[in-house]
């Protein structure tokens, strides 16, 4: 049988997010072209032998800041320009990233694109595309520019209630919410209540309370939880299909869960460190707790972690993401703006500039699959669901991405087999990302990906730790809508979106 294959990988235990099977894969011009056991070898094809290893879909990281400006709006610098963050992707198995165009008050969406586009066509090394965020909804924004860049491929935005400069308050996100209904718009919305944040750092820096664990204490899980229940109030009020970001507290689990229990479109997301670390980590020596600092906060009680995997478990949340947010510790534009900027020359900073974020594009994956399937607390198909196939339909580059079947990219990894696995301890100095520090830095990992591939090239291997791709081999991705639930025609009053 001539198939003119590109690329067999052969001997892989190919997951999905349904199915696990035994077979080869064959691969030609970047995409899958077929599943069979015992695929005859082609002429000029190259092979590789997966020796029964797992092979998984290339990841999907649908929450990345890359060269992009920190939240605070504190002036501070990403650590990542598109070249290290995309590299850093690959090398952790990830062959999707979605990160964010910044539309600036008063500006319009469309220079943000076009703006973001210059930051990335030429460098990217993995497949890309945009989120909006949205801080200034008006009328020609929301009707005139927002299907204009729908049409351009760009399906999904992301809100804010809080951060002084990103904000929106309940009428605006109204106001979005109806438009992203109309367009068929994934919205992101970051919830933490806003007031709240604010009159408890005013509080806690007027009693010299600014070490980095109070940026914890200025925003209990009371504070992501009235604003996810607020968040899902509009989404109900609207009819319309939200996902929640990076969602750390118990609290804000319980009321998305049980808004999905009323069979409303909500979707979550979760990030490894919710799951791996905990707000001691705020409480290190000197000012090495501003490393961890991110919001909403890594949380107090370590019992939390268990209730994070749970919803990882569970179905309540629909993807992993890293929120790869890097600024690098020892830079004046980094964390160390926490030391600079601190009026109380409080020894050991202060929390209120120090930058929002934590890098991870990186580990991501690798931590999912150790200590989650690994460790055996969520299977092999609920991890792809995670990992990659749910980000792919909510944010509408499914089957081309996040499966592998025929027709789909051939976006893959491929895993070490059980006879040659070897610990792995996270060390950033093997990270390819350009930030000084990872937050996960002496954790260790049973596995690490062998090969990450995309579209039938390998562009990783785990051997040498290469990646092997060049800036601007990555393809910048246009979008369609969700293929997950939608609006479902019910609402709370007599009062419609039309
Ligand atoms: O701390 C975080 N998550 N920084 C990134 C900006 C944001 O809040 O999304
Ligand atoms: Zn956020």
């Amino acid at each position: 049988m001539l198939l003119n294959l590109d690329l067999i990988v052969r001997n892989g235990v190919v997951v999905t997010a349904s199915d696990q099977i035994s077979c080869d894969i064959g691969i030609k011009d970047g995409k899958v072209k077929i599943l069979a056991a015992g695929i005859p070898p082609q002429e000029g094809c190259k092979e590789i032998d997966a020796e029964g290893a797992f092979v998984t879909p290339g990841g999907v990281d649908s929450h990345v800041h890359i060269a992009q400006s920190a939240a605070k709006g504190l002036g501070a610098r990403s650590a990542d320009d598109w070249t290290s963050g995309t590299r850093s992707a690959l090398a952790g198995g990830t062959t999707t990233v979605i990160a964010f165009a910044v539309q600036a008050r008063g500006a319009s969406l469309t220079d943000a694109v076009t703006e973001y586009h210059k930051k990335s066509d030429k460098y990217s090394v993995c497949d890309y595309s945009y989120h909006l965020i949205v801080t200034d909804p008006n009328d020609v924004q929301m009707h005139t520019e927002l299907p204009k860049l729908v049409k351009e491929g760009i399906s999904s935005m992301k809100i804010y209630m809080t951060y002084a400069n990103l904000k929106l308050n309940d009428g605006e996100i109204l106001n979005v919410l109806m438009a992203a209904r109309k367009y068929r718009v994934t919205t992101m919305v970051h919830c933490e209540n806003a007031d709240i944040i604010d009159w408890m750092t005013n509080n806690l820096h007027e009693r010299g309370m600014t070490e980095p664990w109070h940026h914890g204490t200025s925003r209990p899980p009371i504070v992501e939880a009235e604003a996810t229940h607020r968040a899902l109030a509009l989404a109900e009020l609207m009819d319309t299909p939200m996902l929640i970001v990076h969602v750390s507290a118990p609290e804000a689990v319980n009321i998305i869960r049980r808004a999905q229990t009323r069979l409303l479109p909500i979707y979550a997301e979760t990030c490894p460190h919710y799951a791996i670390l905990d707000g001691s980590e705020m409480r290190k020596d000197g000012f090495e707790g501003a490393k961890c600092v991110c919001a909403p906060p890594l949380r107090d009680d370590p019992k939390d972690k268990e209730r994070i995997w749970e919803g990882l478990a569970n179905g309540t949340f629909t993807v992993f993401s890293s929120d790869h947010a890097p600024t690098c510790f020892d830079d004046d534009r980094g964390k160390k703006l926490g030391m600079i900027n601190n009026p109380t020359k409080n020894p050991r900073g202060n929390f209120r500039t120090i930058p929002n974020g934590l890098p991870g594009v990186e580990t991501r994956t690798p931590l999912l699959w150790s200590e989650g399937v690994l460790k055996g607390r969520i299977s092999p198909q609920r991890f792809v669901e995670l990992n990659s196939t749910n980000a792919a339909k909510l944010y509408g580059i499914y089957p081309q991405k996040g499966t592998i079947q025929p027709g789909s990219d051939a976006d893959l990894v491929i895993w070490r087999p059980d006879h040659k696995r070897v610990p792995h301890k996270i060390e950033n100095s093997k990270l390819h990302h350009a930030c000084d520090y990872t937050p996960f830095e002496g954790v260790v990992l049973e596995d690490w990906p062998r090969y990450t591939i995309l579209r039938g090239k390998v562009v990783y291997n785990g051997k040498t730790n290469e990646v092997l791709a060049q800036p601007g081999s990555g393809n910048f991705l246009q979008r369609g809508p969700s293929t997950l639930p939608g609006p479902r025609n019910q609402w709370p009053s007599e009062w419609r979106p039309e």
